[in-house]
């Protein structure tokens, strides 16, 4: 393709050619800036001093509310209970956790697998629990709280992770499964326990979410959707419960290496074990959220653009799904 000889914008062929256009342009940007001049200029100084002020006292609150909720959880001497306890992260949390000196009771709904937990753990106890069940919470948390009464650690980690296809009818039994376990549980189970944990001294509230919260994995839209839930959820609950004896966590693993979806030798996901250690290791801190480094890149997403990562993301997956 040939170029023509007369540029259509003449003002690119020197400095002896200015476009009127530009020149508008520019007097108009000069223009607003010295508008923008005059009213800062012109801005009273007390009324500035007055929105630092405002800006201050919104800090000092926001401290404020942290330390009444507690500094950092302490790693030993509680009473824990972990939904999902007898396989992946759970299990990795509840073994942790019986190492560095905690009451643990794990549960879940595969016998065989919460025996196995407990034989190689001797002193972690057990119960069955299905937290799609209204029936099964209730029956748990009264035992629970009159087996165990020093009980002061909730992790809401049971979940499962199933694809669904959100540009189809949906089927309705996935769906109410999925919402049931991952968001319903955890919120059933957490006000089966609330007052109970609220009569205890540094009572803490642990919810899983996931990276996946924040930036959706699209083939599996409503596990995403239940989880960005969930983080909403706990963002409520920390709000409602500051100032109570109760801290209100959330821990929102990368793709971590269990058998959640297929994949647990996928060398894209993090080792388990490590998950573990930098997890173990962050809540031991004042963080409200535990994020390992690894899933702060999804974290850190969301926004007024955050569309584009979400496709990037996507297409990569899609691409690549091994
Ligand atoms: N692995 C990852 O990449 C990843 C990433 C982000 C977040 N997470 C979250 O981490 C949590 C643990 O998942 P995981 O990766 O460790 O996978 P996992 O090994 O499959 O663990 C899921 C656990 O949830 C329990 N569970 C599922 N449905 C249940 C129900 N109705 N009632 C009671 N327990 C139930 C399972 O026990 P039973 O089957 O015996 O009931 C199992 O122990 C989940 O919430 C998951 O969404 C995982």
């Amino acid at each position: 393709m040939g170029l023509s000889t007369a540029t259509p914008m003449p003002w690119l062929a020197g400095p002896s050619t200015p476009c009127p256009r530009v020149v508008r342009r520019i007097v108009h940007r000069l223009g607003r800036i010295l508008i923008y001049l005059r009213v800062v200029t012109s801005y009273p100084a007390r009324l500035w001093s007055q929105s630092w002020k405002a800006l201050l006292r919104v800090d000092s609150n926001t401290t404020l509310h942290n330390q009444e909720n507690g500094v950092e959880m302490k790693l030993s001497g509680n009473t824990i209970f972990i939904t999902g306890g007898g396989s992946g992260i759970g299990r990795g949390l509840a073994e942790a956790l019986h190492k560095l000196g905690n009451q643990v009771i794990i549960s879940g709904r595969r016998k065989g697998h919460l025996d196995a937990t407990t034989k190689a753990n001797p002193g972690m106890q057990s119960v069955e629990l299905n937290v799609e069940d209204p029936a099964s919470i209730a029956a748990v948390a009264k035992k629970l709280m009159a087996e165990y009464p020093k009980l002061n650690v909730l992790i809401n980690n049971a979940g499962i992770m199933q694809i669904d296809d959100a540009s189809a009818p949906i089927d309705d039994g996935l769906l109410v499964s999925i919402v049931t376990t991952n968001l319903m549980g955890p919120i059933r189970l957490t006000s089966a326990l609330i007052e109970h944990l609220k009569k205890q001294d540094g009572a803490v509230l642990i919810h899983m979410s996931s990276g996946l919260g924040f930036v959706p994995l699209a083939l599996t839209a409503v596990y995403s959707a239940t989880k960005a839930a969930l983080h909403s959820y706990t963002l409520s609950q920390r709000y409602r419960l500051k100032g109570s004896s109760v801290r209100v966590l959330e821990i929102a693993p990368p793709w971590v290496q269990t058998d959640l979806m297929a994949g647990n030798n996928d060398p894209r996901a993090m080792p388990l074990a490590e998950f573990i250690d930098e997890a173990i290791t962050l809540l031991g801190t004042d963080a409200e959220e535990i994020l390992v480094e690894r899933v702060k890149p999804l974290r850190n997403n969301p926004g007024p653009n955050e569309g584009g990562f979400v496709t990037q993301f996507n297409d990569r997956l899609m691409l690549q799904p091994h």
